[in-house]
């Protein structure tokens, strides 16, 4: 059995900065309710024109994650990318990136898991990489939100939390012996898939029936939150999801050297921070400049803290993520 480490890593966000401010604009909402609530200053959308999308802001961060790496596109051997806002209905972002990258023909999975959904990713490329069937994955988060959210006072609950990048990782075979991939966790509880959901266009809410249901308003086409519900599920499963990860390698909170939860909310990553005393050195939070980028939250904030020299070799590093479904899930790495 083989073990797997992160080798490289990447996040590229558009350049387009959208303020509360600015938000403050279009609908009935203001800085200081989206800041004491969220804790999002502001948040990066594709601009129109910019030539973003999905797929190409994924582009971006795996080359970034590949130079890092020190690999080209062709020591890649499998695809996982992670979204809820990809391009096209189907077929899925991971072809798209393999095409543009000029990757030989190898397996491009997605995962269609929402915030959890880089976790879900690399746990599927570990277990990959554990089984010796490949060397080098590329694992992506990538969402472009902005596309799809209501702009009005009508989604404002939902709109400010969002915005747009991506986020990626190689993962490798570990050469080493040191370090890597200790554990992945992961779970769901789909009584609660509504809680969290965009319901259509879908096969199970098509187009005639949502105008049929709907002649006046175009709600559906919308994500919808209970914020509320959310937050209360959100906080006890990411305790339980951090717990069981540490506990099942034998080690503690204290244990801990960098916690980077997806950065759902400030609120939440607060209240995990204080149920495990832990130090604000311990924790990453990029959720005031980026806002809420699902898929692709963990990846941006594990590279940046990275950059920034916030995670050293043998540290122990723990992503933890909550999310529509509902989803949760952790993974601790001894970097
Ligand atoms: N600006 C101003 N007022 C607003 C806004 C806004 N952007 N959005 C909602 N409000 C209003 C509501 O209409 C409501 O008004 P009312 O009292 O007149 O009816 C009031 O603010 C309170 O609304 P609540 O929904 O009860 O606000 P709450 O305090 O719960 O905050 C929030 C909403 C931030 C979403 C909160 O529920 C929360 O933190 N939820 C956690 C879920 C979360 O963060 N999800 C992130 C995405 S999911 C994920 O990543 C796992």
């Amino acid at each position: 059995m083989f073990k797997s480490k992160i080798t490289g890593l990447g996040y590229y966000v558009p350049e387009n900065v959208v303020t509360n401010d600015d938000l403050s604009k279009l609908m009935d909402t203001s800085d200081a309710w989206i800041q004491e609530r969220t804790g999002v200053k502001e948040r990066r959308h594709i601009k129109k024109g910019d030539g973003n999308s999905t797929c190409i802001m994924a582009v971006k961060a795996a080359r970034i994650a590949l130079e890092r790496a020190e690999l080209t596109p062709d020591d890649i051997d499998m695809i996982v990318f992670a979204t809820l806002s990809p391009d096209m209905f189907f077929p899925g972002g991971g072809v798209e990136v393999q095409e543009i990258m000029g990757m030989r023909t190898i397996p491009a999975l997605d995962v269609r898991n929402q915030c959890s959904g880089f976790v879900y990713a690399i746990s599927v490329a570990d277990q990959f990489i554990k089984t010796g069937m490949h060397k080098n994955i590329l694992v992506i988060g990538s969402e472009n939100h902005s596309g799809g959210l209501d702009f009005t006072s009508r989604g404002r609950g939902v709109s400010v939390i969002f915005g747009d990048g991506a986020g990626a990782a190689v993962l490798s075979r570990n050469e080493t012996g040191k370090g890597g991939i200790l554990s992945t966790h992961l779970h769901s509880e789909g009584k609660h898939k509504k809680k969290l959901s965009l319901l259509g266009p879908s096969t199970g809410y098509w187009v005639p029936q949502i105008i049929k249901e709907n002649p006046q308003v175009d709600i559906p086409y919308y994500p919808y939150m209970d914020g509320q519900f959310v937050f209360k599920h959100a906080i006890v499963r990411f305790s339980e999801v951090i717990q069981e990860g540490l506990e099942a390698n034998d080690l503690s909170v204290d244990d801990i050297d960098m916690l980077i939860p997806h950065q759902a909310n400030l609120r939440i990553s607060q209240f995990i921070q204080k149920k495990f005393n832990l130090p604000d050195e311990k924790i990453y939070n990029n959720i005031q400049k980026f806002g809420n980028t699902t898929a692709a939250s963990i990846p941006i904030a594990l590279t940046e803290a990275w950059e920034s020299g916030k995670i050293k070799e043998g540290d122990l590093v723990v992503l933890a993520a909550f999310g529509s479904g509902f989803t949760w899930g952790s993974v601790i790495i001894r970097w």
